[in-house]
């Protein structure tokens, strides 16, 4: 047990795979977001939770808000405790909000929270995680909680890094929680596959804010019934397609795989590219860069990548004029 520690999470954002991901053994590429939640952990003699999402500091008696954060605590004691570890009451205070002037950003803050405690507790018991039992971790405490999503958003924060990741079934690993012993669940295979991507594609990639927050499972919710097979094969495809286009820094066919998962999020529902994020896409036409949605849609982000400077220059000043923030910028080389 350690006196004083600190850690921090990034935020993510799907390249491609979004909605499909839903289905077990469908794959996404997310790409970590250095934009960070940072927490301090420290002894204590009794449990003190503080975070500036709210207003008020909470200990572990049952608070609406503070539920994920005290969720994952109760998960993580049962993991220490599963390792004969004595426990030891501490102060916990999360700072990083994701968010501008009471907007998100849609960076995956409550997937973010739950690894940035997971980190927090094993840094304080000095625990050593690999990225993989964190993921784990995570996505048991979110499982617990009957989450609707595909825990991309957990396989790229605990990774920290551009990710494959192809999922799990989600019901099956839930179902078994109930009859099989933590240390042997965290032990199974569970189905799910990832792979840290290191793309060889000299270019920009470019996040644009809507600054419109959207909440990724109504949207789930109203499209989950119109993910059709064709859907999934044809996304699955171009998923391997740019994966594999990165890692060689294929340029034309990045682009053209981009544009097709785009087509088929626009084809899957309307509720996904809002009028913001089809101006964000729009505001690529006739550069050499591409740009779409990011994730569930209805607001919230999308991404870009550009392969001139040029190009970059006039695809921020278009996003400018339409109301959309350049959030984060970044060069990739070689
Ligand atoms: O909007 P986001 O970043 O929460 O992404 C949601 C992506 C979905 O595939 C629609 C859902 C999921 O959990 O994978
Ligand atoms: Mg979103």
């Amino acid at each position: 047990m350690k006196t004083k520690m600190q850690v921090q999470t990034c935020g993510k954002l799907y390249l491609a795979g979004e909605y499909a991901v839903l289905s077990p053994g469908h794959a996404a590429l997310i790409k970590n977001i250095p934009i960070y939640m940072r927490t301090e952990i420290e002894v204590a003699d009794s449990y003190e939770l503080d975070s500036d999402l709210f207003s008020h500091k909470a200990s572990l008696a049952p608070d609406a808000d503070y539920a994920l954060i005290q969720e994952t605590i109760q998960l993580m004691h049962d993991y220490l405790s599963l390792l004969q570890r004595p426990l030891h009451p501490f102060a916990l205070t999360i700072r990083g909000k994701m968010e501008k002037d009471g907007r998100k950003f849609g960076l995956g803050s409550s997937g973010s929270v739950v690894v940035l405690t997971i980190k927090a507790m094993a840094a304080f018991y000095q625990l050593k995680l690999s990225s993989d039992l964190l993921f784990r971790l995570a996505a048991v405490v979110l499982l617990k909680r009957g989450d609707n999503g595909s825990m991309g958003d957990l396989a790229c924060i605990a990774y920290e890094q551009l990710v494959y990741y192809r999922s799990f079934d989600r019901m099956a690993i839930r179902q078994r929680l109930v009859d099989t012993s933590l240390l042997e669940i965290l032990k199974q295979d569970w189905g799910y596959e990832i792979k840290p991507i290191q793309p060889a594609l000299p270019c920009d990639f470019l996040v644009g804010w809507t600054r419109e927050p959207a909440i990724s499972s109504v949207l789930i919710n109203q499209v989950k019934a119109k993910i059709s097979s064709s859907f999934l094969t044809q996304t699955q495809d171009e998923v391997l397609r740019l994966e594999k286009a990165l890692l060689v820094g294929e340029k034309e066919i990045v682009k053209q795989s981009l544009e097709k998962v785009s087509c088929l999020l626009l084809q899957l529902s309307p509720a996904i590219y809002n009028e913001k994020l089809r101006a964000l896409k729009r505001s690529s036409q006739g550069l050499d860069c591409m740009a779409k949605s990011s994730g569930a849609g209805g607001g919230d982000c999308g991404i870009a990548l550009s392969f001139d400077s040029e190009a970059s220059q006039i695809l921020v000043e278009r996003w400018q004029a339409a109301g959309i923030e350049v959030l984060y910028k970044e060069r990739w080389d070689r």
